[in-house]
């Protein structure tokens, strides 16, 4: 990684890899067929991709099952297989500034971000994993009788891991990093605007050492690769990220075919709220950031800020100024805080949700207009005196649009922060700790952020109440997702 980054030509990025890799080796889709991927910031073609289908999600599965049944990866040291992680770590610091072009390239984040918290993320991500492939552990249970039992923390097999777009590295990284610690072996389908990150890392991942056939990458669409890897029946589990839709699919799937182990990371509608009796300075920052970081495309986003009645005014009012120093443009510039949404589909949905706000009466304070004419850039916008049956206030926006709810007291914004179908992330701003406990304990979340936003660690779970997901990822939780835990008892 180089100090000083220098000016990117987005022309000049390598791109090296457009293939899928099954068995350790780049092939073409079965069909022969490609599809186009997309620079946000331009809307022209970067690279055609070979589309994955059925077949070549079959093909995969089935180098991973051999690498898993007979291959070296079973037959390898747990300290070995955590080797290989490290060394992928190291690989991927090594080319540092290559993705963190690459995936600014192909998502449009600022890579600024790209450099200073997708790139880093990843990295640690790999490296806490490798550390924990020789840490996972079983118990000896004292029985009734002369038995000696013994539990054994197993790998789960194949993996289907389907991910999003809004991440791509580090996504990827939350999914092989226990996966592979456990000792299980993997068909990843990367998002089918943003393959391009995995793919490198895939070529990574074999410098690494990997085995073949550990590691498979089929990029495709979610009708078909991904709906092939949901109802596959030789794979043992699925780890989805995306919208709560594609999540229920995800899960019918998985009870149509084989029952395989479902973990689900999905939307969120997540209450940001604050107190009058808060640093108002911090919590308007942590108000910004957590909706509008990543273009709003956070499945953690605060998109439902409530603000205390006597402050709400003044926070609103800082909110407008505070987003006039957004600047949105062209990624690669270090400058830019704001890049485009990553699809013409993502930048229509978000158009339509304001087009909706408006309509349903809310008070567009700031923002709603295309910024440019080409490429897929969104103002920062908010809305205030957003009532809550209105659309935007109960569906998830995923782009630069914030929601300010007026609350008067801590029951009220109890019940009203709870009131959505979601429960992924929550944050309180107060300086009264009585009032700090009682809301992280009342909210149904599975992150409550108290005077901070977006903080993310690896050792920290991650993952939703509700329907916003099963399971949690991160943290030695998420290797309870790639284990089964197997009891042996023996006669005495
Ligand atoms: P999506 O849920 O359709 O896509 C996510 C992944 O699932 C992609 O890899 C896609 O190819 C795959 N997929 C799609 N349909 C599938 C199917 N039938 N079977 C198996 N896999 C399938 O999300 P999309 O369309 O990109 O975005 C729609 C909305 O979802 C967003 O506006 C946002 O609200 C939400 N979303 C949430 C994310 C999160 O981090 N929780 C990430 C991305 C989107
Ligand atoms: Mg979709």
């Amino acid at each position: 990684m180089s100090a000083e980054p220098k000016l990117i030509n987005p022309s000049e990025i390598k791109i090296s890899q457009t293939k899928m890799l099954i068995d350790g080796k780049w092939v073409d889709s079965a069909s022969g067929k490609t599809f186009e991927t997309i620079n946000p910031a331009t809307g022209e073609v970067i690279a055609h991709v070979a589309e994955g289908d059925r077949e070549d999600v079959d093909r995969a599965v089935r180098a991973a099952r051999k690498a898993f049944e007979e291959g070296p990866w079973r037959k390898m040291s747990a300290r070995e297989r955590g080797r290989c992680l490290y060394r992928l770590a190291d690989l991927i610091e090594k080319h540092f500034d290559e993705l963190a072009a690459l995936e600014t390239l192909n998502n449009g984040k600022p890579i600024n971000e790209s450099r200073s918290a997708d790139l880093p993320l990843t990295i640690e991500c790999y490296r806490y994993y490798a550390g924990w492939a020789d840490k996972i552990e079983g118990k000896t249970i004292p029985i009734n009788g002369p038995f000696f039992t013994y539990t054994r923390h197993e790998p789960v097999g194949v993996v289907g891991q389907i991910i999003p777009w809004n991440f791509p590295l580090l996504m990827q990284a939350w999914k092989w990093g226990p996966a592979l610690a456990a000792g299980c072996t993997i068909v990843l389908k990367p998002a089918e605007q943003t393959p391009l990150t995995a793919l490198r890392v895939g070529e990574l991942a074999l410098e690494a050492g990997i085995p073949e056939g550990v590691v498979n990458i089929v990029p495709g669409f979610g009708e078909t690769a991904g709906a092939a890897v949901a109802e596959h029946m030789d794979i043992d589990k699925v780890a989805f990220t995306g919208s709560t839709e594609v999540g229920k699919l995800i899960m019918q799937a998985a009870g149509r075919s084989n029952l395989k182990r479902v973990t689900l990371e999905l939307g969120g509608k997540s209450p940001n709220i604050v107190f009058a009796d808060s640093d108002l300075d911090a919590a308007l920052e942590g108000a910004f950031q957590g909706l509008f970081f990543n273009q709003g495309q956070c499945c953690c986003a605060g998109s439902r800020l409530f603000v205390e009645k006597n402050v709400y005014d003044d926070f609103a009012q800082k909110l407008v100024e505070r987003s006039r120093k957004q600047v949105v443009g062209d990624p690669f510039d270090p400058k830019t805080t704001q890049g485009p949404q990553v699809s013409q589909e993502q930048f229509d949905k978000i158009m339509d949700y304001i087009r909706s706000g408006k309509e349903q009466g809310a008070k567009l304070l700031t923002g709603g207009n295309r910024v440019g004419s080409r490429g897929f850039f969104i103002e920062p916008t908010i809305f205030a005196d957003v009532g809550e049956d209105m659309k935007i206030a109960r569906e998830e926006i995923f782009g630069p649009v914030l929601s300010m709810i007026p609350f008067k007291d801590v029951d009220e914004v109890i019940a009203r922060g709870n009131r959505t179908m979601y429960g992924l992330a929550a944050a309180v701003w107060t300086k009264d700790i009585n009032k700090a406990h009682r809301l992280a304990a009342e909210l149904k979340a599975g992150t409550v952020w108290i005077n901070c936003y977006d903080v993310f660690d690896t050792a920290a779970p991650f993952g939703g109440f509700k329907m916003s997901g099963i399971g949690r990822e991160l943290g030695s939780y998420a290797l309870e997702n790639y284990t089964e835990v197997k009891t042996v008892t023996v006669a005495l």
